[in-house]
Formats: structure tokens, sequence, C-alpha cells
């Protein structure tokens, strides 16, 4: 990754696991400096931890991206500094249901991360960058972003809004010396699909899927991570003018199964 142009400071949001921590760690090993942003401190100080014993500079923030001060507590770490490259890696979905039976904090927290997070992040460090003449800002999608998926109607949604936002950004930033790209990602084996019970043996791993994004940066405005299928699905999925049946097949979790997520997270949000 050209230090040069993109940095000397990444900021990767959603930078303690899975492919935030392999963006950290290849960023690292091409001499950035780092910000990492996530909730749990702990993960976050261990790879920090990690990456300093490396002689790396690397500080973190412990904030959660679906509170509306989250900016202002990521810019009380990065003020003084020059971010040349904001990756925004976070905005996994972890509740399945019913869109009028999930509770409304669902909703506005997949929103408020993959909406608003995206347009909030990109307007303060894009903007920053483009005073400079330089940087680069990867958004992480989801394939899931090309078709509404019932039970998970917020979380689709929001990967297509970030896809269109990003395309949108990518025009107008290019020629302003900011490189802007769509990190489409398929199923990847990161803790957050672990801890989902899904089988993450038989999915791609975070090391390539940081990779193709850093080496793509500047083939935007979208990349598809190259995991067998991805492509494909995408291309299939964009060519059917008739999408009813298709939105219907994603309809993966039985009815009872989505009202008890709701349940569930209501006890937990309790
Ligand atoms: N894994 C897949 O199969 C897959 C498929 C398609 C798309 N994607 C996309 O790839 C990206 C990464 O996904 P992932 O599976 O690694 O899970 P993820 O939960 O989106 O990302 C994990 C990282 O983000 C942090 N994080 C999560 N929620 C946060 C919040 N509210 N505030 C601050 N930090 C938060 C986590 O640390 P804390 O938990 O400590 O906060 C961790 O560092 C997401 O945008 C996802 O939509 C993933």
């Amino acid at each position: 990754m050209n230090l040069e142009k993109y940095g000397p400071w990444a900021l990767v949001i959603g930078g303690s696991e899975g492919v935030g921590a392999a963006f950290a760690r290849l960023l690292a090993a091409d001499g950035f400096k780092l910000v990492l942003v996530a909730r749990k401190p702990a993960p976050l100080e261990e790879l920090a931890t990690e990456l300093r014993s490396q002689n790396n500079e690397v500080r973190v923030v412990s904030a959660d991206l679906s509170q509306p001060d989250v900016l202002d507590q990521v810019r009380a770490v990065t003020d003084d500094l020059e971010i040349g490259l904001l990756v925004y890696n976070a905005g996994a979905n972890n509740t399945r249901g019913l869109f009028v039976e999930l509770p409304e904090e669902v909703t506005q927290s997949v929103i408020a991360i993959n909406v608003l997070g995206h347009a909030n992040f990109a307007r303060h460090y894009g903007g920053l960058m483009v005073k400079r003449g330089r940087g680069g800002m990867i958004l992480t999608g989801s394939l899931g972003g090309y078709l509404g998926s019932p039970t998970l109607a917020a979380y689709t949604a929001s990967k297509s809004f970030s896809r269109i936002f990003t395309e949108a950004l990518w025009a107008e930033c290019a020629p302003l010396g900011v490189d802007v790209l769509h990190l489409n990602i398929g199923f990847t084996a990161t803790p957050a699909m672990a801890r989902l019970g899904l089988p993450v043996a038989l999915a791609e791993s975070p090391e390539n899927v940081a990779r193709e994004g850093l080496e793509n940066i500047a083939n935007g405005p979208v990349w598809i991570v190259s995991t067998p299928g991805n492509i494909e699905r995408v291309r299939l999925i964009s060519k059917i003018d008739n999408r009813a049946e298709t939105v219907r097949a994603h309809a993966i979790a039985p009815r009872a199964q989505t009202a008890q997520a709701a349940q569930s997270h209501k006890k937990l949000a309790g």
C-alpha cells in the first residue's frame, strides 16, 4: 500500500477483529500508523499491543458507531493526525426478524452504522483528504446489498445505500486526488459470523478480503471480492427483471424463528 499517497495514518472503523484486524496488520506491515475503533476495549488493546511490539504507532478508540456522537469521539483522538486512509469496516447484522416486529433500536442501529456512519465519516475525513489532494476511503458492503432479503430489510437496504453512495463519491473525489472504493464482501470467516453459529470453515479468509481491498483501492467504484461465486451471483441478480420469486427465495428464516429473534433482542435490551 502506497504510504506516500494514503498515509501516514489509517483509520480502521471496526478494527479489532476479522477483516478490520486484517486491514490493520497489512497496513502496519506497510508502515502505516493506525487508529483502531471498536466497542470492546480488550480486543482493541490486544491488537494494539501486538502491532506496537512490531514498532507500529497505534491509537485506539472504544466507541459505539450506533451512537450519535461517535464521530466526535473518534475526532477527539484523530484531530491532530493526518488520516490519509479511512477503512469503514464495521457493519454486520446480528439480529434477523420481520421489520415490523423487530425493536426499533435494531433498525436505528443498522441505519446509524451503515448509512449515517458511512456518510458522516466520509464527509469529515474525505473532506480533509480532498483539501490535501490525496488519500483513500474504503467502505465495506455486502452481496446482500443487491437484493432485499426478508428478515434483513434494513441491513440489505443499508448496504445498497453504501454502494450507490460510494459510486457517486468515487466520481466526485477521483479528480480531486482521493480514491474511493466500495468493497463488496461475500461470506467471510470473521468472529462475528462464527458467533452467529455460521459454518465459517467454508468461508473466505479475512486476510484475502482485506488484501483485495487494499490492492484495488484505485479500481473503484466497486470491487467484489473474488471468492468463487460472488461475481456470478451479483451478475445473476442484477439481470433479473421480475424480482418477486428471487426476493421470496431469500426468506431464509422460518416465521417462528424471526419472532423468537425479536423476543430475545427485547430481553437483552430490557
Ligand atoms: N463476514 C461476512 O460474512 C460478511 C459478509 C458480507 C459483508 N460483510 C461486511 O464486512 C464487514 C465486517 O463484517 P464482520 O463479519 O467482521 O463483522 P462486524 O461486526 O461488522 O465487524 C467487526 C468489527 O467491527 C466492530 N464493531 C461492530 N459493531 C460495532 C459498533 N456498533 N461500534 C463500533 N464497532 C463495532 C467489532 O468490534 P466490537 O464488537 O468490539 O465493537 C469488530 O472490530 C461488515 O461491514 C459486514 O457487513 C461481512
